[in-house]
């Protein structure tokens, strides 16, 4: 859609990598003409990984998902899932991040893409709160380098209030809500979840039920994010108003 907007011609396709083969895959992909690609899961750390350049966006996040092919041979490897996020937030949805106190659920390689963004935007507090603990208090160490972050497991949240939950678990996958607590959200809180779905996914479900005054899934970030992809492959910004809507409609 973006391609037909901009009269480009590409041709963007879905590739299936093995679990264990993923360098193969983008080596067979690249000697057949290929220029670059967006990278989801399982394989975001290992892209970061097969990247020689990085932006320092995403050297901090640990994971990519936009990787283009130089002509010298070498890979540029960026992170737009934060842009994403934030434009989908802060443009499309018109969400306040300055001052406000959010919550990011999940330490997985979703969730090392937005936190850096999320940080800039100098919000009240940030909590991220994840099932293994551990690896909550990992990411906050990391993250901590460019601004204030919290670690959490659930149950320490309670009593706790946010304006912005994110659900960045991959537990809506298998039909799951993380086991937060349900007195999580504050007046007039917005609940996000990083996916999406031709319906509300369980975390939008339990959000509305919760006391969240706007519930949303992640698909005006994945357009948001193929859209600074696409101008970093191309050089070009595409118009995202009308893809989301298309998009919306099929759903
Ligand atoms: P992704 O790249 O999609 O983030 P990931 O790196 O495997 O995938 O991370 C998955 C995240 O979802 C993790 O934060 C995981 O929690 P753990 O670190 O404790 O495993 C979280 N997750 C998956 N299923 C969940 C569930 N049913 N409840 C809560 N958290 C869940």
């Amino acid at each position: 859609m973006f391609a037909e907007q901009l009269g480009i011609d590409i041709d963007y396709q879905a590739i299936e990598a093995p679990l264990d083969g993923f360098a193969d895959a983008i080596k067979a992909f690249r000697d057949a003409g290929g220029k670059g690609c967006n990278v989801t899961v399982p394989f975001k750390q290992e892209a970061w990984q097969l990247a020689d350049n990085k932006s320092g966006r995403a050297e901090l996040a640990g994971a990519v998902n936009t990787l283009r092919f130089e002509d010298d041979g070498s890979v540029f490897g960026e992170n737009t899932d934060g842009v994403g996020l934030l434009r989908d937030l802060t443009l499309n949805l018109d969400t306040k991040l300055f001052s406000q106190r959010i919550l990011v659920i999940g330490a997985g390689g979703a969730v090392r893409g937005i936190l850096g963004p999320l940080i800039e935007q100098a919000p009240k507090k940030l909590v991220v709160a994840n099932r293994t603990v551990e690896k909550a208090v990992e990411l906050a160490k990391l993250f901590s380098t460019i601004g204030p972050i919290e670690p959490s497991g659930f149950q320490e949240l309670a009593g706790q209030k946010f304006d912005v939950v994110i659900n960045g678990t991959a537990a809506s996958l298998s039909g799951e809500v993380p086991p937060v607590p349900q007195d999580c959200f504050a007046e007039g809180a917005l609940a996000y979840d990083l996916m999406y779905a031709n319906k509300p996914t369980p975390f939008m479900e339990w959000a509305l039920e919760h006391g969240a005054t706007r519930v949303l899934d992640g698909l005006g970030m994945l357009v948001e994010q193929a859209a600074e992809s696409f101008s970093i492959w191309l050089g070009q910004v595409p118009e995202t108003a009308p893809v989301i809507a298309a998009l919306r409609k099929d759903q």
